[in-house]
């Protein structure tokens, strides 16, 4: 079967990259098969789990190419572009992509966010703040969301969402962890394979 090229891009521990790795050698992803990991983050660990998978890696640092914005995204453009890629999950990668480059994947780019947006999420939150944020509001329930990503950050078209309730003795941390295996290490990998279906079919 054909199956969509996917790239992972990543910035930090990718506890969720290795949930769609885990996802493919299961079978619940079919339907695309991870090629390539972009990491913005030269020490990220995401890379180690990519290497330990198999899977192609490649670092583009925004630092390392003097903080452009411009020349950062083009570094990835052309690794995508390279590699052939079809779909490009961003699983905890924490730059924002501008318009141009949004602009060339339509329904092509998907983010997992830990909480179920609209609540906290845009520019400015991303990791721990958003968990901070959601317990210093009170709310009772949060959640994660996958999302297809265009020019509006956390704004694009919603394709699963998960709940999970808070607990009065939560910190940032207990939430965000909670969060992660409840919702986002289970719905990632299944909107993952939902879209990959629809690219392939
Ligand atoms: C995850 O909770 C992800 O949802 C979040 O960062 C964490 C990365 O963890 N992403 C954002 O906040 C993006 N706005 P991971 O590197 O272990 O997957």
């Amino acid at each position: 079967m054909n199956k969509a090229k996917i790239a992972v891009l990543v910035s930090g521990g990718g506890t969720n990259l290795q949930a769609l790795i885990d996802a493919q050698s299961s079978g619940i992803i079919k339907s695309g098969e991870i090629v390539l990991v972009v990491s913005s983050n030269p020490s990220a660990y995401a890379l180690e789990r990519a290497a330990k998978a198999g899977i192609k890696s490649e670092v583009v640092s925004k630092k390392q190419l003097g903080g452009s914005q411009e020349e950062f995204e083009k570094g990835i453009i052309t690794l995508l572009d390279d590699n052939g890629i079809d779909l490009i999950v961003l699983a905890g990668f924490m730059s924002i992509l501008s318009e141009s480059f949004t602009s060339r994947y339509p329904k092509r780019i998907i983010n997992v966010h830990p909480s179920l947006i609209p609540s906290f999420c845009g520019s400015g939150f991303y990791g721990l703040k958003v968990h901070e944020a959601a317990l210093s509001y009170g709310v009772k329930v949060t959640g994660a969301t996958v999302h297809f990503v265009n020019e509006i950050p956390d704004g694009g078209e919603i394709i699963m969402q998960k709940a999970v309730n808070i607990r009065k003795d939560d910190t940032a941390e207990t939430l965000q962890r909670r969060v992660m295996e409840q919702a986002e290490w289970r719905i990632l990998p299944r909107a993952v394979e939902k879209v990959s279906k629809n690219l392939v079919k």
